[in-house]
């Protein structure tokens, strides 16, 4: 089964041709990156008008590298949530569209569901239940995937993701937006013991992620330096805190699998792109023996391939959208389970 996937809830236009789930015929990305970094952050306004101008000519390049054509396609699936719901919208009225002029059927994937996804595409042998940490720009939650379809978050961000974390201590420390993968590239050059910042803890639940307190510390010690007529050194701190928020990721997803009973771990998101994520995660995996599953590095941010993955086991679990179909900004996976 051939599904084409367009995915437009953020700042990257994104359509991929998946066949059964795993096998990737093409997979196009334009990311609208250069524009938004002159703000320091993704303007929604912008992101729609540029998603409007972009979005056929990356179906249509999508469908001419999978060697398809729009009649060997047998259903259409788009994001529908969670994201910029201007955004959302110019991909699902342009997957409504394809769907209603084919006649073929209109799959709606929740966007987190689809981070969680491409491990399927990059590891076919993982199947759930398994728990999964997923990490990116907007979202950071321990789940229990209990099936393709059906999720239960156990942990979740009181305030910001991690990967809008990596973006802010970047920003301070003078890098371009969105700045993750330069604390990466830094850190490796970095001492992380030079600088000894916070775990904030969370009250409530043990597996809940609180990052504004982490991100306050590194400003202020950036900040306090320069008032002094000092510099803080950007390699020590994007080490220092690239080893912090890495230990809170692993320390929180480590403690539920304990508790839940799980021996399989999945990481996903933008932010499992980072290679201290990576390997801290791939040492404690092996030291308990467990097993890990990451995405490998094309398929951690947004893309198309991982919606069209999902929708493979949204459309084997009997869901189809109508024309009714609209975006949501903000939606739980939990809910997912629920309908
Ligand atoms: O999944 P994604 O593409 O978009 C959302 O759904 O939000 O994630 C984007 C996030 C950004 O915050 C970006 O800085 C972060 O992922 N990111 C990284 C790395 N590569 C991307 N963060 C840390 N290290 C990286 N290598
Ligand atoms: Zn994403």
């Amino acid at each position: 089964m051939k599904i084409l996937a367009i995915e437009s809830s953020c700042d990257e236009t994104a359509c991929a041709v998946v066949e059964d789930g795993v096998n990737v015929l093409s997979n196009i990305v334009a990311t609208q990156i250069d524009e938004h970094k002159l703000y320091g952050g993704v303007v929604p306004e912008i992101a729609s008008r540029r998603h409007c101008e972009n979005i056929s000519t990356v179906v249509n390049a999508a469908l001419l590298e999978s060697g398809c054509t729009l009649s060997d396609i047998d259903a259409v699936a788009v994001t529908y949530a969670p994201g910029l719901i201007g955004a959302l919208l110019v991909g699902i009225s342009y997957a409504k569209g394809l769907a209603m002029s084919t006649g073929k059927p209109l799959i709606a994937v929740h966007h987190i569901a689809g981070h969680i996804a491409a491990n399927y595409i990059s590891h076919p042998e993982l199947k759930p239940p398994y728990l999964c940490l997923v990490v990116s720009g907007g979202h950071s939650h321990i789940v229990e995937v209990k099936d393709y379809t059906k999720y239960h978050v156990i942990g979740r961000t009181r305030d910001d993701a991690a990967g809008e974390c990596f973006d802010k201590v970047a920003r301070t420390l003078g890098y371009e937006y969105p700045g993750g993968k330069y604390i990466d590239k830094a850190s490796s050059l970095g001492n992380p013991d030079t600088y000894k910042l916070p775990k904030p803890k969370v009250q409530g639940s043990e597996y809940d992620f609180s990052f504004s307190g982490l991100k306050t510390a590194v400003i202020n010690t950036v900040h306090n330096a320069n008032q002094k007529g000092e510099q803080v050194n950007a390699e020590d701190m994007a080490a220092s805190f690239q080893k912090t928020i890495c230990d809170i990721l692993l320390e929180k997803t480590m403690k539920a699998a304990e508790r839940f009973g799980y021996t399989t771990i999945g990481v996903a998101g933008g932010v499992s792109a980072n290679s201290g994520v990576r390997s801290v995660f791939e040492k404690a995996c092996h030291e308990r023996g467990y097993k890990l599953y990451m995405p490998e590095l094309r398929y951690c941010g947004d893309n198309a391939a991982m919606i069209g993955c999902q929708a493979y086991y949204d459309f084997l679990a009997g869901k189809r959208a109508g024309q009714n179909l609209n975006g949501v900004a903000t939606l739980s996976l939990d809910k997912l389970s629920e309908g």
